[in-house]
């Protein structure tokens, strides 16, 4: 058993359900370049970094591009993508989240944010939660993807704890690996069959208790 001290939180698909949008723009991309994407498809890029995930798409519609021409793909995109998170307001916060959040400050916890977006920071504004972190990690912050454990391990320096006491909480394979590599305890957020190597898997946050930490 640990001794949790503190929380680390994955964003998209965890804390709000960004996926959608991604989708979206992913879609439009790709239909822009004359082939579509299945939902299917954007399972595999839950978790995975920007441009990682336009290499992806772009492999499955068998179409090539030069860098330059790949950044500018990927502006574009997140372009599409910041219009609609800008109108995220905070009836978009996953059920149990903030609860969740302010049950582990009220239980003397830290918290911290460790996602993989750029753009964590308006999600966080628009949904009116950025003050629920002590720490705030994201894409800006960091030059690994996961399974890489930077981030995560950035956000344990930040708040001074150790990460062996330490708890990430996250909805994707290469986040729970993450948190594994970085020698960090790991809540899978979704199913069981899917988050196979998570020390506890919930289906969200709102099944999450202090309580089920102490079983870590
Ligand atoms: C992750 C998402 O949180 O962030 C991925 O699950 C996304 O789908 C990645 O590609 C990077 O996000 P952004 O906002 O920097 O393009
Ligand atoms: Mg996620």
């Amino acid at each position: 058993m640990t001794t949790i001290k503190a929380c680390i939180f994955d964003l998209d698909g965890v804390i709000v359900d960004t996926a959608v949008y991604h989708y979206k723009a992913w879609k439009r991309l790709a239909n822009e370049l004359g082939f579509d994407i299945t939902e299917a498809q954007n399972e595999n890029l839950k978790g995975v970094s920007r441009m990682a995930s336009l290499d992806l798409i772009l492999g499955w519609g068998g179409v090539t591009k030069t860098e330059a021409e790949k950044e500018q793909l990927a502006d574009q995109k997140n372009t599409w993508y910041v219009d609609m998170i800008n109108k995220m307001t905070p009836d978009e916060i996953l059920p149990g989240a903030t609860e969740f959040l302010q049950a582990c400050l009220d239980a003397g916890l830290k918290t911290a944010l460790g996602s993989a977006s750029k753009n964590a920071g308006i999600i966080l504004e628009k949904t009116g939660i950025t003050h629920f972190f002590n720490a705030i990690i994201d894409g800006n912050k960091v030059s690994k993807p996961k399974p890489d454990p930077e981030v995560f391990l950035k956000g344990a320096e930040e708040l001074s704890i150790p990460a062996e006491n330490c708890v990430v909480f996250e909805d994707a394979i290469a986040g729970v690996e993450a948190a594994h590599n970085g020698g960090m305890k790991a809540v899978g957020i979704g199913s069981p069959q899917v988050l196979t190597e998570a020390d506890l898997v919930v289906s969200g946050l709102d099944k999450m208790t202090i309580e089920k930490l102490k079983t870590l």
